[in-house]
């Protein structure tokens, strides 16, 4: 299977996202609206799978990175497929949790957790807790002691790879909130502190380099740093670590100018890890470590689209033409946070060629409020069903209710179904929490 396989043009010239209309879609489930292809996010999960059964004994876990899109029905399709998830916040771990997901399959993630969260991961019996501040293990130790549990942790590390991509989202460059790194002597510290604490049961190290990264060298590159580093604590300290988590981070397509990426490349990528891994944990004979991936954007970013109905349309003479549709920066923020590029198809008329480059305009009071910039499309009409590729990740998960608009509704297709798997925000339910207090009546 090709990745893009999920995107067809059908006999209508309408454009069709796993088996369905999307025209059909919109219509009855209104605009602006989330897509996302069942059959897609579970064949990302299968191969990466696959890949480390065939290439690794089966000796590790694919933990999808739930950050990039998270709701309870993303968590039992985790849980069906046997793969793992990473949860960074009290809340994914509270909708995993909802939802069913074993927490013994549950990484929890975080460069500032919260005692709460921390209390809630130990509590519910999260299988590991990926360390990244000194202050957290003295926490951890003490609410362990608490509960009469043992804690596995991993060491967040920063090994000092500097892969391609935008400047905001690498994380494992050497001025970075996240991590400790290896280069400095503090993934070495904070190595020592953790093995001596009574309560924490130090299994490894975590890294991760960065995300939409293309060039498998550079996780290759971080494993062997990993391994490098994981044999000195060895020699030194007697401690063999016996879990290493990459992180995730290969790209996906999104625009003109991002490599296509076939099921094979994804999982070419992660055999390139694995003979990192292989190949350094032979030369120091080290134990072969328990190997985690967190892919996030590649499992589910390709599955998912955005529709929109297109609205007011506005060309300023020799400078551009503004589409804009009823979605916005509330839905996508993507590129009001770092210019991120998209691909956009009219899905009413997704066999026409394109005949102008226009910009699509969200309708948030913000000069700013673009959803995609410079795209070409058939010349754009009001009432025109609009559809944004690769929006899977990151978009409904980074959603707000700015200007109060509503979050979107998202509706999971697959095996001729179609039906939501988070239900349309009404302006009750942004207004739910507000007070207007005694003092201002
Ligand atoms: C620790 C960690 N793991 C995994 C991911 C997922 O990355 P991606 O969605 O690029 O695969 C991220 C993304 O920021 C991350 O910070």
């Amino acid at each position: 299977m090709n990745v893009r396989d999920t995107l067809k043009i059908n006999k209508a010239g309408h454009l069709e996202i796993g088996g369905k209309d999307c025209v059909a879609l919109a219509a009855r489930f209104g605009t602006p609206l989330y897509v996302m292809d069942e059959q897609y996010i579970r064949a990302m999960c299968r191969a990466y799978s696959q890949a480390i059964r065939t290439d690794y004994d089966g000796n590790g876990l694919v933990l999808y990175a739930s950050k990039a899109f998270s709701c309870m029905a993303i968590y039992k399709i985790a849980q069906q497929e046997g793969i793992g998830i990473d949860v960074v916040s009290g809340g994914e771990l509270y909708t995993a949790c909802k939802a069913g997901f074993p927490a013994d399959k549950i990484c929890l993630h975080g460069n500032n957790k919260l005692y709460g969260e921390l209390e809630d991961a130990v509590r519910c019996g999260v299988g590991l807790i990926v360390v990244d501040a000194y202050t957290e293990l003295d926490k951890l130790d003490a609410l362990c002691a608490k509960y009469g549990k043992k804690q596995a942790v991993l060491l967040r590390v920063n090994p000092g790879v500097e892969a391609h991509t935008h400047r905001f989202i690498q994380t494992a460059k050497t001025d970075s909130k996240f991590g400790f790194s290896i280069a400095d002597g503090t993934a070495e510290k904070i190595t020592v502190c953790a093995l001596q604490k009574k309560n924490l049961l130090l299994k490894g190290y975590h890294c991760h380099i960065g995300s939409q990264i293309f060039e498998k060298q550079s996780f290759a590159l971080a494993a062997e740093k990993m391994l490098a580093f994981m044999e000195v604590m060895r020699r030194k300290y007697s401690f063999t670590a016996s879990v290493l988590n990459l992180g995730g981070g290969y790209g996906i397509w999104y625009a003109e100018g991002d490599e296509r990426q076939s099921v094979s490349d994804y999982t070419q990528y992660l055999r390139t890890v694995i003979a990192a891994v292989k190949e350094k944990a032979e030369e120091y004979e080290f134990p072969k470590p328990y190997l985690l991936i967190e892919p996030g954007r590649s499992i589910v970013g390709e599955a998912g689209i955005t529709l929109y109905t297109v609205g007011a349309i506005k060309e300023i003479p020799g400078v551009k033409k503004y589409v804009a549709v009823d979605g916005g920066m509330f839905e996508n923020p993507r590129y009001a946070l770092y210019q991120a590029k998209y691909t956009a198809v009219l899905a009413n008329r997704a066999a026409e060629p394109a005949t102008e480059r226009v910009s699509i305009a969200g309708k948030c009071c913000e000069s700013g409020d673009i959803v995609c910039a410079d795209v070409d499309l058939p010349a754009a009409r009001e009432g025109d069903i609009l559809a944004v590729l690769s929006t899977g990740a990151y978009n409904y998960s980074m959603a707000s209710n700015y200007n109060r608009n509503a979050v979107p509704p998202v509706v999971l297709v697959g095996g001729g179904r179609a039906e939501y798997i988070v239900k349309p925000q009404t302006y009750e339910d942004i207004v739910r929490n507000d007070v207007i207090p005694d003092f201002l009546r």
